[in-house]
């Protein structure tokens, strides 16, 4: 398989679009959860300006008066292309696709369809917290495999995971996150293929959600889960909201490996009426026409890494920050900061900045936070200023 490099588009950066007043105008949750004075780097919602193609395909179903139901595959034959284009994945068959209201519910779905009530899944803590929320609300219980110190899998954890997961008899799933929120580790072809040999040999079902996959830096290369030797039995989620920024136009899709097409056939037909059609569209003209976008958003959060990496040199030093491939969310281990379990809430009570909590991901994240690196540098820089004025508050008070 070859990966095409993406290179340098010549759009401009969609990260310096907006200024901090014009985004305060906006009413999403990143922006209306705290009061004005808080600077919000925490949900993963994105500071950008949208990409053209998305505004021209929602603008024209608007004008056209084309927002009724779905129909059709065009969301499924452009991720197709996508794949075959960005990952130089040519096995992704459109009719074992099915469109989904959403990752999480997506993910919901595939959990139904290969355990049953009461039995487990396994994640990779510290993870994205929904991953216990939804996997709890679907009447399943999580069984932790934590990722080893260098954020990777630890396949001797995985294994001792599945073979507990296993040990009652039940239907066992692997909830795996590839790449991973928060650490941003991009799992290489050998790692997943590992993978997939343990889930054979205990049985296990690898429901993979691959959300973050177009958000991977240049010089690392994504590999999807159902390429890889053995992952013919996988379940795939995959959807152009985070990389796109469009988790206001909810879509998803669900891909089956060749072995778990009639898995998929199974899904009820009444999880197809929950994604929206405006949705599906917006989708679709980000997969197929904005890859020019993609280009020039995964430059400026390259940049940005790097930003960070200097801001916290200078202002932080005991803050240890090991920037990921993929993603735009930076994890923070802040244990040597003193500043509790939870440091986020120094941040925002002393820093007035909100990132997000460490705790809810799971074992391994007290003591860290979730910073959000899509925006622009200057409120990067911001951000940064007023963790660092937290943490002098904070001994402050402590002193
Ligand atoms: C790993 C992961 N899965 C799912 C989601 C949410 O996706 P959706 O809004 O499509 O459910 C996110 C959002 O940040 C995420 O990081």
């Amino acid at each position: 398989m070859t990966r095409i490099p993406h290179g340098t588009s010549g759009e401009p950066n969609p990260l310096e679009a907006f200024s901090l007043d014009q985004l305060r105008r906006r009413t999403s949750m990143k922006w209306r959860t705290y009061p004005e004075d808080v600077l919000p780097v925490w949900v993963a919602e994105m500071d950008v300006a949208p990409p053209g193609p998305v505004v021209r395909a929602v603008t024209e179903a608007m004008e056209s008066g084309d927002t009724g139901y779905p129909a059709g595959t065009a969301y499924a034959e452009a991720l197709a292309a996508f794949a075959d284009k960005r990952w130089g994945w040519s096995g992704l068959a459109v009719e074992r696709t099915a469109i989904v209201p959403d990752v999480m519910l997506g993910v919901v779905e595939m959990l139904r369809l290969v355990t049953g009530p009461g039995d487990p899944v396994v994640v990779n803590p510290p993870v994205y917290p929904p991953f216990y929320d939804f996997t709890r609300h679907a009447d399943r219980r999580v069984v932790e495999a934590p990722l080893g110190a260098d954020g990777r899998l630890a396949p001797d954890v995985l294994e001792r995971a599945f073979r507990e997961a296993t040990a009652g008899g039940g239907r066992a799933a692997y909830l795996l996150c590839s790449p991973h929120n928060p650490t941003g580790t991009v799992h290489t072809a050998d790692e997943l293929t590992a993978v997939a040999a343990l889930a054979e040999r205990y049985g296990v079902r690898v429901v993979a959600d691959e959300i973050h996959a177009p958000l991977v830096y240049d010089g690392t290369r994504f590999v999807p889960y159902l390429s890889v030797p053995g992952g013919e039995r996988g379940l795939s989620l995959m959807s152009a909201s985070k990389a796109w920024n469009l988790a206001g136009l909810k879509a998803a899709l669900a891909v089956a490996g060749p072995a778990a097409a009639d898995d998929l056939a199974r899904m009820p037909e009444v999880v197809g009426h929950g994604p929206s059609h405006v949705g599906i569209l917006a989708h679709t003209a980000a997969l197929r026409d904005a890859t020019g976008w993609l280009d020039a958003l995964l430059d400026g959060l390259d940049a940005n890494r790097r930003l960070l990496t200097a801001l916290l040199a200078e202002q932080l030093p005991a803050v240890r920050y090991r920037p990921g491939d993929a993603t735009y969310l930076a994890w923070l281990d802040c244990r040597d900061l003193g500043l509790g379990d939870d440091p986020a809430e120094a941040f925002l009570r002393h820093g007035r900045v909100a990132l997000t909590g460490g705790p809810p991901f799971g074992t391994g994240g007290a003591g860290h936070a979730r910073l959000n690196l899509a925006t622009s540098p200057e409120v990067l820089t911001e951000a940064v200023r007023r963790m660092a004025a937290a943490v002098r508050a904070a001994g402050g008070a402590r002193a």
